[in-house]
């Protein structure tokens, strides 16, 4: 039997009474193959690694070691939340590991995308791999591996991985979401008591802001991002876009330009919003943003954001632009 493939019974997961049978079926299979031994997990905050940590938390309680690493490209508040909603709610084992600056020295004056995005990835494999050196008796490795990401295992999705470990470190997986699409993950986690701006965050990249400041990242311009794209989010919360556009977000070119700011003339950096809709992310339209909203954003980034003179709007849907500018 190929153990990768959904099993045709399997019932789609669209209600909350299918949702708890499938936890409740899923305790009981991690707990024996557990079987009371450590497991281990990167845990981003993301959606599938959220749903992995509260379903296992549930089975295994303390013997999951969830490890949060902050490589300083994360957006607003989120390690913060994953704190807040793992170790303050739930009480997790939860090592929260603060790599910001060994992250953003690595990628200092390093401008080719695909090389840092090399970066980013072989650092948080070095990371992860000194955390789990520095636990005893770890003897299995949870992974938020989904559906989507078997299937198309070379697709847009398949970024759970934290594969790349050395071999000597070599833990028995626990994929408990393997067999479910992202629709599924959602309503399971929904069951397990995850906040909503968890369970339905938009998709955020591996690399994280890291690839929306664009070119040599530098300290001042990734905050503009962070913060742009905080004040870009709240407002199409308060607009009613939230999980109605599929993704949006802010980037922020290398270059800077002349503006005016209380009589005063500055030269400052631009922020770029990006916001898309799309079925699979292979191809992409841009939404059609009401005009008083981009205002109102552009506004408060103006007068909110130091360092930013000047908002841009990308008009460009996928082909022939991708969604990411980098
Ligand atoms: P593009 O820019 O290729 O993006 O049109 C398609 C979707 O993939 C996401 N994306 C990534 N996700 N690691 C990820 O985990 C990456 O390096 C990466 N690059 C793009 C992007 O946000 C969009 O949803």
């Amino acid at each position: 039997m190929n153990t990768n493939k959904r099993p045709i019974t399997m019932k789609r997961i669209t209600t909350k009474e299918l949702a708890d049978s499938f936890i409740d079926e899923q305790i009981a299979s991690i707990k024996e193959q557990t079987n009371n031994k450590k497991v281990l997990l990167a845990l981003s905050g993301g959606v599938d690694s959220s749903v992995v940590a509260a379903l296992l938390i549930k089975a295994i309680g303390k013997n999951l070691v969830c490890v949060h690493v902050n490589h300083g490209l994360l957006r607003k508040g989120e390690p913060e939340q994953v704190i807040d909603v793992f170790s303050n709610q739930m009480d997790a084992n939860l090592i929260y590991v603060d790599a910001v600056d060994r992250f953003l020295d690595k990628l200092s004056g390093v401008s080719d995308p695909e090389t840092k995005r090399k970066i980013i990835g072989a650092e948080f494999i070095r990371v992860f791999e000194e955390e789990a050196r520095k636990q005893e008796g770890i003897e299995f490795l949870a992974q938020g591996t989904i559906y989507p990401d078997i299937i198309e295992s070379d697709g847009v999705k398949a970024h759970h991985n934290v594969g790349g470990l050395p071999d000597d470190l070599n833990f028995e997986l626990v994929e408990p979401l393997k067999f479910l699409y992202k629709d599924e993950v959602r309503v399971v986690g929904k069951a397990l008591g995850l906040p909503d701006s968890m369970v339905y965050r938009q998709p955020f990249p591996g690399p994280g802001l890291g690839v929306r400041c664009l070119g040599a990242i530098t300290r001042d311009r990734l905050e503009c991002v962070r913060e742009s794209d905080a004040i870009l989010r709240e407002e199409f919360a308060k607009g009613g876009l939230e999980g109605k556009v599929w993704q949006y977000f802010t980037v922020a070119p290398e270059f800077k330009s002349v503006g005016i700011k209380d009589g005063r003339r500055t030269y400052a950096y631009s922020v770029i919003i990006r916001a898309v809709n799309t079925v699979d992310a292979m191809t992409a339209t841009v939404e059609d943003v009401p005009f008083s909203l981009l205002q109102k954003i552009t506004e408060r980034i103006t007068n909110e954001v130091d360092g930013v003179n000047r908002v841009l709007y990308d008009l460009t849907p996928k082909p022939c632009a991708t969604i990411e500018w980098e």
